[in-house]
């Protein structure tokens, strides 16, 4: 499971630094917070959980594993949409939908997260790396 995660966090990463450079080259600054979100939430948080599951994958495999990576990779990308939406003149009501339904989505996943971890990792279960 945990290798799933950190394809999915390269792919922000890609995306982040892309966007660090146009906004550099152009000077476009207000995109920083969206910037900012999809590569600390998009490239490290992902990778981290990613690694968390790698290095317990009894945490990643079980169910709270599997609801975690669906809201979390279903939730990230509509959130993160959103914080693009509300640098956009007249935009920010329809952004907040966004917000609102991928943000929740993504809190649920990071709640399910810390449970899992509390459940589910376990020094006498951690892989050998
Ligand atoms: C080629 C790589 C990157 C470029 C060219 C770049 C460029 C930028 C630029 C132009 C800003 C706006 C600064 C401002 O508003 O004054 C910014 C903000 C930011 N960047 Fe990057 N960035 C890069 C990679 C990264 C990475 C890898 C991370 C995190 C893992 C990151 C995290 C942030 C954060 C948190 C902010 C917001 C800072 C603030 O508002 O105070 N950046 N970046
Ligand atoms: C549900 C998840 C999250 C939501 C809804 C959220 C929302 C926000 C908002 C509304 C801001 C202010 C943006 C602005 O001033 O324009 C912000 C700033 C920031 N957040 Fe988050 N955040 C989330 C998760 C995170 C996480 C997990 C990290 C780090 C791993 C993070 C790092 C930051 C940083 C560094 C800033 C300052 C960026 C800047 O000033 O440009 N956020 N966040």
């Amino acid at each position: 499971m945990g290798a799933k995660w950190i394809k999915l966090a390269v792919l922000y990463f890609i995306i982040g630094i892309a966007l660090g450079l146009f906004m550099s080259a152009t000077i476009q600054l207000h995109w920083a917070a969206a910037h900012a979100h999809v590569n600390l939430v998009g490239w490290a948080s992902t990778a981290i959980i990613g690694l968390v599951y790698t290095v317990y994958p009894k945490a990643g495999t079980s169910m709270l594993g599997k609801w975690t990576f669906w809201l979390y990779n279903i939730g990230l990308p509509i959130l993160l949409a959103s914080m693009f939406m509300v640098q956009i003149p007249g935009a920010i009501g329809f952004a907040h939908t966004f917000t609102f339904s991928g943000g929740g989505a993504l809190a649920l996943a990071i709640i399910l997260f810390a449970v899992n971890v509390f459940m589910n990792v376990h020094d006498t279960d951690r892989q050998q790396v």
